[in-house]
């Protein structure tokens, strides 16, 4: 059986942070409420000019150098972004072009928040099955370039990041299971309006902004992860004492606190990087799985269970063996 297991990681975050008090002179909102509705403390907010691409790029070489694995020697660059530099080519192209990966097979998944995760698992199910033997996978948003900052109930939730993968074949787990989903009945509940085949204005003459029925998302995204998580220890034959971490979607301290719940599992063994970083949609996973790299907390040989939910809606997880 050939697995696919993660070589290194990385990421990239802008310089600029804004804390809470910052957005506390820009809409009525407070440190108090941000941070206890949703344990946001800071976010990070790319420079002018600087793109997905450029945090993407940032990342991935990052992940490349700590892998010890050339760009000429990846099979294929796969990025989950619903932020992309331009409408095409693809930012995981440009991102290809700039690393000098040239000619290995190379796209982008939008798949919203989940769109590391679906990236993981396209990728990993290219490795299992042969056709590709490594992998570079990101997940990179500029998504506060579609806030609309006058929004108290959106603005405060999102940030800007990049985090990256290398994956390679390997005899040893690696990647044990992955699970996709999607449920496009709940569109209205978080989308953005506007696109090229719509029209870039609404019929309120919005352009780019996010909409979103905060209450609804939080009580179906935390009922859905619910049932994610015990169907992915279902696909990978494990029980949930057997995860060492799990690495969750940070989007929100209290639906994180519910699925670690659910998993009867203690906050010491989750990573929390939604306080420093917010809601990075696509990057967000990544991340938090490269900061908790970086600080010596994940180690070889540990399980860690993956999981991203975002708009569309679309969920999706990963029990990796790191
Ligand atoms: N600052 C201060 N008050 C705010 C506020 C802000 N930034 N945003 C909303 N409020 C107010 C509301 O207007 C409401 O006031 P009212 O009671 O007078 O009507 C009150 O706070 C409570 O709003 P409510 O929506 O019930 O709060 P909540 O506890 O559900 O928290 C979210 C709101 C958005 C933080 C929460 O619902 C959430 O995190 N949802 C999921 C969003 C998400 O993660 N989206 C991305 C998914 S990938």
């Amino acid at each position: 059986m050939t697995y696919a297991r993660i070589l290194a990681t990385g990421s990239a975050l802008p310089e600029r942070v804004v804390t809470n008090a910052d957005l506390e002179k820009i809409v009525d909102t407070s440190d108090e409420w941000i941070r206890t509705r949703t344990g946001i403390r800071e976010r990070r907010i790319a420079a002018e000019g600087e793109t997905t691409g450029d945090l993407a790029l940032r990342a991935a070489q990052q992940a490349l150098q700590d892998a010890g694995v050339k760009p000429s020697d990846l099979d294929m660059v796969v990025l989950g972004t619903t932020t992309p530099d331009l409408v095409f080519p693809a930012t995981a192209c440009l991102v290809q072009d700039r690393l000098g990966a040239n000619g290995c097979m190379a796209f982008d998944v939008n798949a919203a928040c989940s769109g590391f995760m679906y990236a993981l698992g396209v990728a990993n199910n290219f490795i299992r099955t042969g056709q590709v033997r490594r992998a570079l996978v990101i997940g990179a948003e500029t998504l506060t370039r579609m806030v609309d900052w006058s929004e108290r109930e959106s603005c405060v939730l999102f940030g800007d990041g990049a985090g990256a993968v290398v994956l390679e074949a390997s005899d040893e787990p690696g990647i044990i299971a992955t699970c996709l989903h999607a449920d496009g009945g709940y569109k209205d509940l978080l989308y953005n309006p506007v696109g090229v085949s719509v029209g870039f204005t609404d019929e309120k003459n919005h352009g780019v902004r996010i909409c979103m029925r905060g209450r609804e998302v939080f009580k179906v995204a935390v009922k859905t992860l619910d049932a994610l998580v015990d169907e992915t220890l279902q696909a990978a034959h494990m029980h949930a004492d057997q995860i060492d971490w799990l690495i969750p979607h940070q989007a929100n301290l209290r639906i994180i606190e519910a699925t670690a719940k659910r998993l009867g599992m203690s906050m010491d063994q989750v990573i929390v990087t939604v306080d420093k970083h917010a809601n990075t949609s696509s990057g967000s996973v990544p991340l938090a799985l490269d900061a908790a790299v970086r600080s010596g907390r994940v180690k070889r040989g540990q399980h860690l269970l993956l999981e991203a939910f975002g708009g569309g809606f679309t969920w999706a997880s990963a029990m990796v063996r790191y």
